[in-house]
């Protein structure tokens, strides 16, 4: 089992992302930290409530920043997830409670008493990784690596020409995990514009695994529909159960060790791009078995109950 901890800013994939880890037998979730990107931060810890109640998992839920390292704050991605966070699927209050650390805190924590063992999986801005990285010196070496959505190689960008849109939100935090030494996979837009869900695919789901197959489809009308007005996909990308996938079944990827920077100001803030003088090498993930892939995350979404 891989031990794993999701950093998210649900999200309409984000929400994909959190079912199948809830789904998998080879992962040990052991929690979520919240961040604001697709929604404000108390929007994104309201919906990650929402998400381990609904697929009956009793884990911790950390709120985390609400504002990047150095940036103004962007406006939140309504137009991709909906101003709540799910499309068209209403606010609606969980019973549960975030824990009391921050999602920093809980980070530290975790990182330590799970000492290389730990796989983080932030498909979120960067910001509350940044945050641990700074709080704690050792928490770099401290965790067994870091697998991110995030960035773009040689894929461009989909919020800038140049940008994919967790590294746009926040840049410099971005620009610390990479420059940190731990062990980052970059799981961009490289490989996750190559695995593309259907209203079929999502129908499907539906019908195998009716309550929580079901709330994907409900929330996947919107996702699909913003992808029809980018126009050149036929479906909607997994972007970050890609991730979650990465962690557990790397075979199914390939990759390059890339000296990644990330470019901080000017027009084109937010790329993710090679520099020789890079303080870390990344693995940059760049072809991916997209069919394996979609089938796994869809028999393992129809496996819910
Ligand atoms: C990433 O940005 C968000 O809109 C998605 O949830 C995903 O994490 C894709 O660029
Ligand atoms: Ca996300």
């Amino acid at each position: 089992m891989t031990k794993i901890i999701i950093d998210t800013d649900p999200g309409i994939d984000d929400a994909m992302a959190i079912f199948y880890a809830a789904a998998a037998e080879d992962i040990e979730l052991l929690g979520l930290t919240a961040i604001f990107g697709n929604v404000t931060v108390d929007t994104a810890t309201r919906n990650a409530l929402r998400l381990v109640e609904a697929v009956g998992l009793d884990i911790p839920v950390a709120r985390g920043a609400e504002k990047p390292l150095e940036m103004p704050h962007i406006k939140p991605s309504a137009h991709v997830h909906g101003d709540e966070g799910f499309g068209d699927i209403p606010a609606a209050t969980p019973k549960g409670n975030a824990i009391k650390e921050t999602a920093a805190e809980f980070l530290v924590r975790m990182a330590r008493e799970h000492k290389g063992e730990l796989v983080l999986c932030p498909i979120g801005p960067l910001t509350n990784i940044a945050l641990a990285i700074q709080a704690d010196p050792e928490f770099a070496s401290n965790v067994d690596r870091i697998v991110l959505m995030g960035g773009s190689y040689k894929e461009g960008g989909n919020i800038t020409p140049y940008a994919e849109a967790n590294v746009y939100h926040d840049p410099h935090a971005a620009e610390v995990v990479f420059a940190s030494g731990a062990k980052v996979e970059m799981v961009g837009l490289d490989v996750t514009h190559q695995i593309l869900c259907t209203k079929e695919d999502f129908a499907a789901m539906a019908e195998a695994a009716p309550k929580l197959g079901g709330m994907l489809q409900d929330m996947s009308h919107f996702y699909l529909k913003f992808y029809e007005t980018v126009g050149k996909f036929d479906g909607c990308s997994l972007h970050d159960p890609a991730a979650v996938i990465a962690c557990t079944h790397p075979h199914l990827f390939t990759s390059e060790e890339v000296g990644i920077t990330v470019v901080t100001q000017g027009e084109e803030i937010g790329e993710t791009r090679a520099a020789a003088d890079a303080r870390s090498e990344t693995s940059v993930l760049m072809g991916v078995e997209s069919e394996v892939v979609k089938s796994l995350f869809m028999q393992r979404i129809s496996g819910l109950s």
